[in-house]
């Protein structure tokens, strides 16, 4: 890869405590990059920052992208903004249903602040973390980013907000040119296991780590399109013009994911087997709201971003159990 973009102009990175934040921050500043990192540490953390946070053209504020003129102070700072990657974002869904204001105010509001904030700044580029929840339950598979509209029935705040926040992105008409990424599950290190609505793949992960039966809700039968993050990284890259062989990405929103269905069941015993463990899983009430099955139609992103993913998911659940144990689970 080799970037496009001037090495003075800065990559500002919400949510740069998050899973998928820390690790763009770090392909940013491998591709020498000046990156300006965001975050309120709603459910980011410290140890994520870790590997680069002392990194010459690494810089962090410990804010809200709530916040107005957080962008107008970062380029007063540190000078032009070249691109706003937008990832900070309430990531809760049952968290979105207790709190519909809040998560309206921080996965929608902030994004047309930052949006309106990054065109008055002459900003390039905005990239957006959307979401395979802007789709809520449609049943149409594989998903294809014409099917959600005005009309869907969106499962939660979440999943609305951030339908609403892709298209304002999308339709940027004379701001920055702006790319909504709709990501389906992503997984890989760092994902934070604690929740029992985290990524299925980082629970099972720790269970397996700690030698526990791994717990499925339902029949396991459900599936899910699971992808690597440094394959969605690599998607960013691409939406922001920073990897060189690419096409120009014109403005919309393009679907991320690996366009396979996996059931659960069938990731539970991948895990177990890489863990060179018996068949030890538990089964408990499917939950009132999880969608049974969901998979990406991903011919727009290839087509328009030259991108496809390159980790299988017996690869990156190989690196994900080796991070796990890194951290003695
Ligand atoms: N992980 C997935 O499977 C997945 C799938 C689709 C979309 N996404 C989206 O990708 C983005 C990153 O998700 P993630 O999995 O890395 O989650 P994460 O929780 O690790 O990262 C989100 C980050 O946003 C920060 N944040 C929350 N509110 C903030 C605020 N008001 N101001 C500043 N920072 C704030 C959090 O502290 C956290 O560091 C999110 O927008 C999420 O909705 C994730």
């Amino acid at each position: 890869m080799s970037k496009k973009t001037s090495a003075e102009a800065v990559c500002v990175v919400t949510g740069a405590a998050g899973f998928v934040g820390s690790h763009l921050c770090e392909r940013l500043l491998g591709l020498g990059c000046r990156v300006m990192g965001v975050d309120n540490f709603f459910s980011g953390r410290w140890e994520n920052l870790t590997p680069f946070r002392d990194h010459p053209r690494f810089s962090f504020l410990e804010r809200s992208v709530t916040e107005p003129g957080l962008l107008r102070e970062i380029a007063a700072e540190h000078g032009p903004l070249a691109c706003v990657f937008h990832l900070a974002a309430i990531v809760s869904v049952p968290y979105s249903v207790d709190h519909p204001e809040e998560t309206w105010a921080v996965n929608y509001q902030s994004t047309i602040g930052l949006l309106q904030e990054a065109g008055r700044l002459g900003c390039a580029r905005f990239v957006f973390a959307g979401s395979a929840a802007e789709y809520g339950d449609d049943a149409r598979l594989p998903l294809r980013e014409s099917y959600a509209g005005d009309q869907t029935s969106w499962l939660s705040p979440y999943g609305e907000a951030k339908y609403r926040s892709s298209r304002a992105v999308a339709a940027c008409g004379d701001g920055p040119r702006g790319v909504a990424l709709r990501c389906f599950n992503i997984f890989g290190p760092r994902q934070d296991p604690s929740s029992p609505y985290s990524g299925v793949i980082s629970r099972f992960a720790e269970m397996a780590v700690r030698g526990e039966a791994l717990t499925i809700f339902g029949d396991g039968h459900q599936s899910r399109d699971f992808v690597y993050v440094s394959d969605v990284v690599d998607a960013y890259c691409r939406a922001a013009g920073l990897v060189a062989s690419a096409p120009e990405v014109p403005a919309g929103i393009y679907n991320v994911g690996s366009g396979t269905r996996t059931t659960i069941l069938e990731l539970a015993r991948m895990i177990l087997s890489l863990t060179e463990r018996g068949e030890s899983i538990r089964f408990y009430a499917e939950r009132p709201g999880d969608i049974r099955h969901s998979v990406a139609c991903i011919d727009a992103i290839q087509a328009v971003m030259a991108w496809r993913p390159r980790v299988s998911l017996e690869e990156g659940l190989r690196e994900t159990l080796r991070w796990m144990q890194s951290q003695g689970a």
